[in-house]
């Protein structure tokens, strides 16, 4: 029977070693977040990296990795510490990712990361093709893959290929500055359909194909000398239910069973009953706009000193690259900024930000977005952000309102929400204002809009529509061949 193969660098579980065992956890980041119930629920395999180098992982303990991620249907590739240096932190996180998000002055280019990052591509590709057999469809992931998709179709010409960017694709004059921008293209258009968050990223990436590679590009069809490549937008969504389901259960909970997080927020909201909470949640990264968000904040006090003791940003940062320059650089801001504001504004019984620098169970995670007033998001470039749709997802009673950057490619989906542009401080405190004051009905109107649309565009139906899409391009190459 076919099967699919999924593939992405980061398996959606992480393994590391805790006193000579062997620890599981999830992974954080939205690929692995999203796509871990199409996979709970199909026909799947998931080739990746379990979060470890191979010289980390004692030689006693290789099986038994292989076996954890056996458990989930997974298949662990494992990568050496030189592999992850030029490849992951180099190639995948100090090229493309900066420049993916348009910051073009943290691009390196590096031919020893471009050696790495082709070295693992191949390794991924040959990896797939031997799990591979006829009539499986393959679905390639993210940014550190570009390549694979070609590498296999140079083994599998009639393999059924898939692509799907997480990450924004840039316009023309900024992806034409990367020296390997043919390769990459190249690279990618191995898929038989190739999909990204947005229409906007979809034009972008077809305006490159065709300016550098001069392809002939007709609507979103992209014409091969022996193929065509479709290339379309698919939104991803939520496991809506699942997010829906734990708020309930938070609700039903016990005290006795309640989470130490939830009781010091509960206490919060005895001690100053009016006062509001704002939740950021992000990795710390530096397209999330983390230390604009501080910044916005001040000015909000600043110019609001009567929500001086009456609002707390509660925001939790998940450490992320930190072996990338950029990303250490950006904690040590981030932990001066909360410093200085806690410092600036701080009363004897009241500090503007509770800042949590850590990853976070699942139950956390809800104990937050259930009981924080207001979502304050603001990436200066963001895929797609589902913290976004999780925060709306799990607002039962259809209270909360989600202030959020018009940069996240979520927001085009999300036209409820208070959209505010990141570098306009004046705007966000207004729509902090806005949030403060906005009538309970007016919550519910929006929410309501918000919920249904969510619930409908589901991670289950992004999966699915990309699938039928990825599908049908078998039926046009069939045809193709036949002219
Ligand atoms: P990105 O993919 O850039 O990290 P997203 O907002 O799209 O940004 O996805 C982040 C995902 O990681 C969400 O599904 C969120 O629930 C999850 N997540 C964020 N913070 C934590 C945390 N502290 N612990 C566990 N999961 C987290
Ligand atoms: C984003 C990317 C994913 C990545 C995740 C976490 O969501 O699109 O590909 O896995 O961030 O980043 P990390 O570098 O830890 O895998």
């Amino acid at each position: 029977m076919s099967k699919t193969i999924i593939i992405s660098n980061r398996l959606p579980l992480q393994i590391s070693i805790e006193n000579d065992h062997l620890e599981v956890t999830p992974s954080v980041g939205g690929l692995a977040t999203g796509l871990k119930s199409f996979h709970k629920d199909g026909d799947s395999i998931w080739i990746g990296w379990p979060g470890l180098t191979e010289e980390e992982i004692p030689s006693g303990l290789k099986d038994e990795v292989q076996k954890k991620a056996k458990e989930e249907n997974c298949v662990a590739l494992h990568l050496t510490s030189d592999e992850i240096d030029g490849f992951y932190y180099g190639f995948s996180n100090r090229t493309i990712w900066p420049l993916f998000h348009y910051f073009m002055e943290y691009t390196e280019s590096d031919d020893d990361y471009w050696r790495y990052y082709k070295q693992v591509n191949q390794k991924y590709a040959d990896e797939i093709l031997n799990h591979y057999e006829e009539g499986d469809v393959i679905w390639v992931h993210d940014y550190q893959l570009l390549l694979v998709p070609n590498m296999i179709r140079e083994k599998a010409p009639d393999a059924i290929i898939g692509f799907f960017n997480h990450i924004p694709f840039p316009s023309y004059e900024v992806f034409r500055t990367l020296p390997w921008r043919d390769e990459v293209l190249k690279g990618v258009l191995g898929a038989d359909l190739i999909g990204f968050h947005t229409y906007d990223y979809e034009r972008h990436f077809l305006s490159s194909v065709s300016r550098i590679l001069r392809h002939q590009v007709d609507f979103n069809e992209i014409t091969l000398p022996d193929r065509i490549v479709k290339v379309d937008s698919f939104p991803m969504g939520i496991d809506y239910k699942k997010f829906e389901q734990a708020a309930l259960d938070h609700f039903e909970s016990t005290s006795a069973d309640q989470s130490e997080l939830q009781k010091r927020l509960d206490h919060h909201l005895k001690d100053t009953p009016d006062a509001k909470l704002i939740l950021s949640i992000d990795r710390l990264d530096y397209t999330k706009g983390i230390a604009h968000r501080i910044r916005a904040y001040e000015y909000f006090l600043d110019k609001n000193p009567e929500y001086i003791e009456k609002v707390r940003l509660v925001m939790l940062a998940v450490p992320s690259r930190s072996n990338v320059p950029q990303y250490r650089r950006l904690k040590r801001e981030v932990d001066e900024l909360v410093g200085r504001i806690n410092g600036k504004f701080s009363t004897v019984s009241w500090t503007p930000i509770w800042y949590f620098y850590r990853s976070m169970p699942f139950e956390n995670l809800i104990d937050l977005y259930t009981t924080c007033d207001i979502a304050l998001l603001t990436p200066i470039r963001d895929g797609m952000n589902l913290v976004a749709k999780e925060y709306i997802a799990t607002r039962t009673d259809k209270t909360g309102v989600l202030i959020l950057s018009e940069m996240a490619g979520a927001a085009h989906e999300m036209n409820e929400a208070l959209i505010i542009n990141p570098n306009n401080f004046e705007q966000i405190a207004a729509a902090m204002k806005t949030a403060f004051e906005m009538p309970r009905e007016e919550q519910i109107e929006r929410n309501t809009m918000l919920q249904k649309r969510l619930r409908r565009y589901s991670v289950e139906k992004w999966a699915e529509d990309f699938m039928k899409s990825l599908r049908g391009t078998k039926e046009n190459r069939d045809a193709f061949k036949s002219i």
